[in-house]
């Protein structure tokens, strides 16, 4: 049964642009037979960032794990877990001050781990994150991200993420963006029917 993992991360649990096409997203792949759907709210449920005892968890072997390094990591595991038993990812997200919302930074932080998602031999990596597909929807309030436009060095989330999920091995990354959010509602109109047409086409596929 194909399963989709959803992982939500703008702040606004209402209004949210970049949610309200996730739900688009979800709703299409759950219409399929046999989809199934889980999902993880960054918003409404927090994941603290790693800490000194995370890390010393995440680097010692297993052997030298103690209670409280194990402890440590138990979160980073269960996160890990959600993540290796999909098949796909759904990660909607806003910009804040160009880059993605701490609450995703933070989830990235326990989910990118070096022998869970990335193996290491010392010299190279390579990913081994279960999901074979990753769509991103991207909400960003102002425009000109596009190529040779004002802000196209500063889009820090999309480039982003498609690196950080390919880093741990999941081969296609599909990207929906929506720029201009903050401006006139009714300019959006066109971008947000295309990003639906889109939307409900990559659950197809
Ligand atoms: C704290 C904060 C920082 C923001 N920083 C940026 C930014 O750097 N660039 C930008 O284009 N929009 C920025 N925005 C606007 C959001 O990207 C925009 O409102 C977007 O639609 C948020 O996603 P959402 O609609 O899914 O909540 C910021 C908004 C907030 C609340």
């Amino acid at each position: 049964m194909p399963h989709l993992l959803r992982i939500d991360a703008s702040a606004r649990l209402s209004g949210s642009v970049s949610r309200d096409l996730g739900d688009v997203f979800a709703a299409a792949w759950t219409a399929r037979p046999g989809h199934a759907l889980s999902r993880r709210d960054l918003a409404r449920a927090p994941v603290p960032h790693i800490d000194q005892p995370t890390i010393a968890g995440f680097f010692s072997p297993a052997e030298a794990r103690t209670p409280e390094l194990r402890a440590a990591t138990a979160l980073s595991d269960a996160l890990i877990a959600e993540v290796q038993a999909a098949d796909a990812l759904l990660i909607t997200t806003a910009m804040y001050n160009f880059g993605v919302p701490s609450a995703l930074k933070a989830w990235i932080d326990h989910v990118v781990r070096i022998h869970r998602t990335v193996a290491f031999d010392g010299r190279d990596f390579a990913g081994i994150a279960h999901p074979r597909r990753a769509i991103v929807v991207a909400a960003y309030g102002a425009g000109g991200y596009e190529a040779g436009a004002r802000f196209a060095a500063a889009d820090f989330v999309t480039p982003y993420l498609r690196h950080v999920l390919g880093f741990i091995g999941i081969p296609s990354v599909e990207a929906v963006v929506i720029q201009a959010t903050n401006a006139d509602p009714a300019g959006l109109d066109g971008a947000l029917a295309a990003a639906r047409v889109r939307l409900r086409e990559l659950a197809m596929g």
